[in-house]
């Protein structure tokens, strides 16, 4: 059967941008800019786009159209045994849907409240309490909030319509979805540029703090930031590039894409500290005090500066709103769209059924995070997906290409028919650049991790929410290659993962090292005597 194509350059390229410009680019990208040295950041930020962000960007779009095929079969058409890497991908993505797609149903609830301002002079109590109803901790789920259950089918339906009538529809949806949080972003930049104390949050966002680059944390800020935005390392590039044609350009592409997220970025920060630097000013604080990112930006603080604009804030609030809608939808439908791909191409299931199926399943998963004790969930699972997940999946594409299918070898088909044409520089970043960050990024949040437990959650939780998810996603990433692999391989490896660990925990120093010496030499002797051939003499 012939595979579906893109109706045009024009939708595919809209259909990626659409996927890279998500909330993280209101949420994250000016907060992350401003605590790591404000104008200063660009530099690093920079350098992580051009030596990291567009190298992937070129791998998966490579990789997506060399194969014509998602990330599970592109996987497995470098190698067999691979395939599970692209699961893992699609797993990893799959996961971030789940929760991402609750985030918009806040923003459903709080497109009807920004027409009372429902949360007047209160953004921080309405938002936890009220709305979210919000437990003490993650032990207690204590029942769905249903205004939040509405959103989310509200967000599933969307989300359903779009992606079941494939690539063709998904571009002509991203022609309105891409634009529109665009135009609406301008129209926050318009009105904060002429309000009272713009220019002071302005200061806060671009004044350059040069000492912060001699900080590794920035720097791996700037990479984390990059891959995140990028929506890299969830097979969703792939999946869009597999309805390329085969003689279809890559590298620009890639270009395009990556500087009209990261352009996009930068706008939205003037959007944010103008009307930041207008809140501090009415309400007499210095603009430090009143930044924030994530869900505090855009839930609390923004809410909050928005109803003391002095004409028509009800309609501001609306139009917020409807900009993190439109901002959020093509990012969820492609996560969706790269996992009904994978399934698609591997058994023989209409995308139809697929994207029903998968959608129903992402649905049911995401009501744990409607409940009361759902934040905390959330807040878990998407650390560990993002530090963790992100970062592996991306390490093991880079290695992948740069090793098994051969950097060089890719750049050159790349190159074929692209436009821009990719110098060594890009073999270098794939094979031993790429990899050391993701790498050290891997390394350090490891540290941070057992220095401390995340967010003080208590160890339950960060072993279920967080251990446990990453553990689950790759074995089952695994069995889904093939059963016997995960039996004889991933299951075994994950238990012995388990084991150690438990042993770690409650054993003394002294048995630990007593068990692992033994194990490596007693069991190491048993297993080659067990390998060794009997009955030849004389050898
Ligand atoms: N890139 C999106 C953003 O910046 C988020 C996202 C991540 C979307 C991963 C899809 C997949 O918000």
């Amino acid at each position: 059967m012939e595979r579906e194509r893109w109706t045009s350059r024009m939708a595919f390229v809209m259909a990626a941008i659409g996927s890279a410009v998500g909330l993280g680019n209101v949420w994250r990208f000016p907060f992350v800019a401003y605590q790591n040295g404000g104008g200063a950041f660009l530099i690093p930020y920079l350098v992580a786009l051009f030596t990291a962000g567009i190298p992937l960007m070129v791998l998966e779009y490579g990789l997506g159209k060399m194969m014509q095929a998602g990330a599970p079969t592109a996987f497995a058409k470098v190698k067999d045994k691979l395939e599970w890497v692209g699961w893992w991908a699609i797993l990893v993505g799959f996961t971030i849907v789940i929760y991402y797609a609750v985030v918009m149903a806040w923003c459903w609830g709080y497109l009807y409240h920004s027409l009372f301002l429902s949360w007047k002079g209160r953004a921080e109590d309405f938002f936890y309490k009220d709305f979210l109803g919000l437990s003490d901790g993650p032990g207690k789920l204590g029942g769905l909030r249903l205004p939040v259950v509405v959103g989310l089918v509200l967000t599933w339906a969307s989300i359903v319509w779009i992606v079941q009538h494939g690539v063709r529809r998904v571009g002509r949806v991203v022609m309105v979805t891409v634009p529109l949080p665009v135009i609406l972003l301008a129209i926050f930049v318009l009105r904060g540029a002429t309000l009272p104390g713009a220019m002071e949050g302005l200061k806060f966002y671009l004044t350059p703090d040069f000492s912060k680059l001699a900080e590794p944390r920035t720097w791996l800020a700037a990479y984390g930031q990059i891959f995140f935005s990028l929506s890299l390392a969830f097979g969703i590039m792939i999946a869009y590039a597999s309805y390329l044609h085969e003689r279809a350009d890559v590298n620009n592409n890639a270009f395009i894409t990556a500087l009209a997220n990261c352009g996009t970025s930068y706008f939205a920060g003037f959007a944010v500290f103008t009307v930041l630097g207008y809140m501090a000013h009415v309400v007499g604080k210095p603009v430090a005090e009143v930044v924030s990112g994530g869900p505090g930006l855009a839930f609390v603080t923004y809410p909050t500066a928005i109803s003391l604009l002095p004409t028509v804030p009800a309609v501001f609030g609306f139009i917020f709103f409807l900009t993190l809608l439109s901002l959020g939808i093509d990012s969820a439908f492609s996560l969706v769209e790269a996992a009904v791909t994978a399934v698609h191409d591997r058994w023989p299931i209409s995308r139809r059924k697929a994207t029903w199926l998968l959608s129903g399943i992402a649905f049911l998963g995401g009501l744990l995070f409607t409940t009361k004790g759902g934040l905390y969930w959330l807040d878990i699972v998407d650390h560990f997906a993002n530090n963790y997940g992100l970062v592996g999946v991306g390490l093991a594409e880079s290695l992948i290409v740069g090793y098994v299918l051969g950097a060089e070898r890719f750049r050159e088909h790349v190159n074929t028919d692209s436009e821009v044409k990719l110098g060594r520089w890009w073999d270098f970043c794939i094979k031993f650049l790429t990899p050391a960050i993701l790498g050290i990024l891997m390394v350090w949040s490891l540290a941070r991790e057992f220095g401390s437990p995340y967010s003080g959650y208590p160890g339950w939780a960060l072993l279920v929410g967080g251990w446990g998810v990453i553990l689950l996603q790759i074995n089952l990433g695994v069995a889904l290659m093939s059963r016997r692999a995960f039996l004889r391989a991933s299951l075994p490896a994950s238990a012995s993962l388990v084991a150690f660990a438990v042993l770690l925990k409650f054993l003394p120093p002294m048995w630990i090292m007593f068990i692992v010496a033994s194990a490596v030499l007693y069991g190491g002797l048993a297993w080659s005597l067990s390998r060794a051939r009997r009955g030849y003499e004389g050898m």
